[in-house]
């Protein structure tokens, strides 16, 4: 895929979370091989009044890019304006949100809400593409509902009016994140489209990366919950497009590794109290499945001092070596060339 000055064979891309894609997991979804990473939404009318957690959201590192900024807003002005700003950070690309389906931004007539509005939903587009210099992008949905698939007239819209590259979650707005993302439709999109197609939805495994590819024909895929807990589906992801199999594991030394890493990181960048309390809705993810670990959740979200975290998740390690001495966890190396569980349990 090309884009601006990046030409990349494939590339897998982190999505753009909310409260997940900071710069602290951004580092390390990049450290595992993610080619381009997401910031999380970013307000144009809070970055256009300078508030300071909002421009602190799109600070970028060196070692973090190439990286995208996404904006989401209503009006083509403050959107434009926020895109120049965006743009002094040097992003690779600035990414227009048309399809978050919350009510704090669809309900206000941004985010997903445009897709009922094509002719603004172009005109913003428009607007932004006129503003910055760097290519602008546009990560959207199907639709506003079932009843109401409008991207294949929207893709013409958005090319008219400049973007170079769309990203698309093949869910409709009514859906939320239920259901299955419909492949099928990412693929329509991609045959219509002129400018590459990202295609994301419901990539879980390295397979299903490979199987998104294959079904949709799209140029890049675009990994959001699969990658939470979960950063070493990148490096798989890369394994099994360059080599035909997985062949790294993600067992539990390398999840509290990577736990206590973003934690490290987390407090780095947000400072003790912030980077400790938001660190919190990690654990569940980067423990999952794994023995008894419930008692060692609460405590984890209970404590206020990284160190004691760290010291909490170094002990619950030492816990599992004995669980894996007991045989009571298994991993196993074919279970990552399947659609099974990472770690099996006895
Ligand atoms: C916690 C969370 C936060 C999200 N925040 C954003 C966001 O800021 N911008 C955006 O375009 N999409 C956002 N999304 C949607 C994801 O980028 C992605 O489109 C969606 O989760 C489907 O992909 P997946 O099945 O790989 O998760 C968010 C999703 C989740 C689960």
């Amino acid at each position: 895929m090309r884009i601006g000055e990046l030409d990349i064979d494939r590339p897998v891309i982190l999505a753009p979370m909310e409260d997940v894609t900071d710069r602290s997991f951004r580092r390390i979804c990049k450290r595992f091989g993610a080619d381009i990473v997401y910031t999380e939404f970013i307000s144009s009318e809070a970055l256009r009044r300078g508030i300071d957690k909002i421009v602190h959201k799109m600070r970028l590192e060196e070692r973090e890019r190439p990286a995208v900024i996404q904006l989401f807003g209503d009006s083509p002005e403050a959107m434009a304006e926020a895109a120049s700003i965006a743009e002094s950070v040097g992003p690779l690309c600035i990414d227009l949100n048309f399809g978050c389906p919350a009510k704090k931004v669809a309900g206000r007539g941004a985010g997903a809400a445009l897709l009922k509005e094509p002719e603004k939903m172009a005109r913003i587009t428009a607007a932004v593409v006129k503003a910055v210099s760097v290519p602008v992008t546009v990560k959207t949905r199907l639709g506003w509902d079932l009843e109401s698939i409008n991207i294949l007239d929207i893709v013409p819209r958005l090319e008219d009016a400049g973007i170079a590259a769309l990203a698309i979650h093949g869910r409709t707005r009514s859906e939320m994140y239920r259901g299955n993302a419909d492949w099928d439709w990412i693929a329509r999109v991609k045959e219509r489209a002129e400018v590459p197609v990202i295609a994301n939805g419901d990539i879980w495994t390295a397979h299903d990366a490979l199987a998104m590819f294959s079904h949709t024909g799209a140029d890049a895929i675009m990994i959001g919950r699969g990658s939470i807990g979960n950063p070493f589906i990148f490096r798989q992801v890369k394994e099994l497009l360059r080599e035909g199999a997985v062949r790294t594991a993600a067992g539990f030394r390398d999840r509290i590794a990577v736990a206590v890493e973003h934690l490290r990181l987390s407090v780095e960048f947000k400072g003790e109290k912030r980077g400790t309390l938001e660190m919190r809705r990690h654990y569940a993810t980067y423990l999952k499945g794994l023995p008894r670990v419930s008692r060692v959740r609460n405590l984890l979200v209970r404590e206020e001092d990284w160190r004691q975290v760290i010291d909490i998740l170094l002990s619950y390690e030492s816990e599992c070596e004995g669980y894996e001495r007991e045989g009571k966890i298994r991993e196993y190396a074919e279970f990552l060339n399947d659609h099974s569980k990472r770690l099996v349990l006895k």
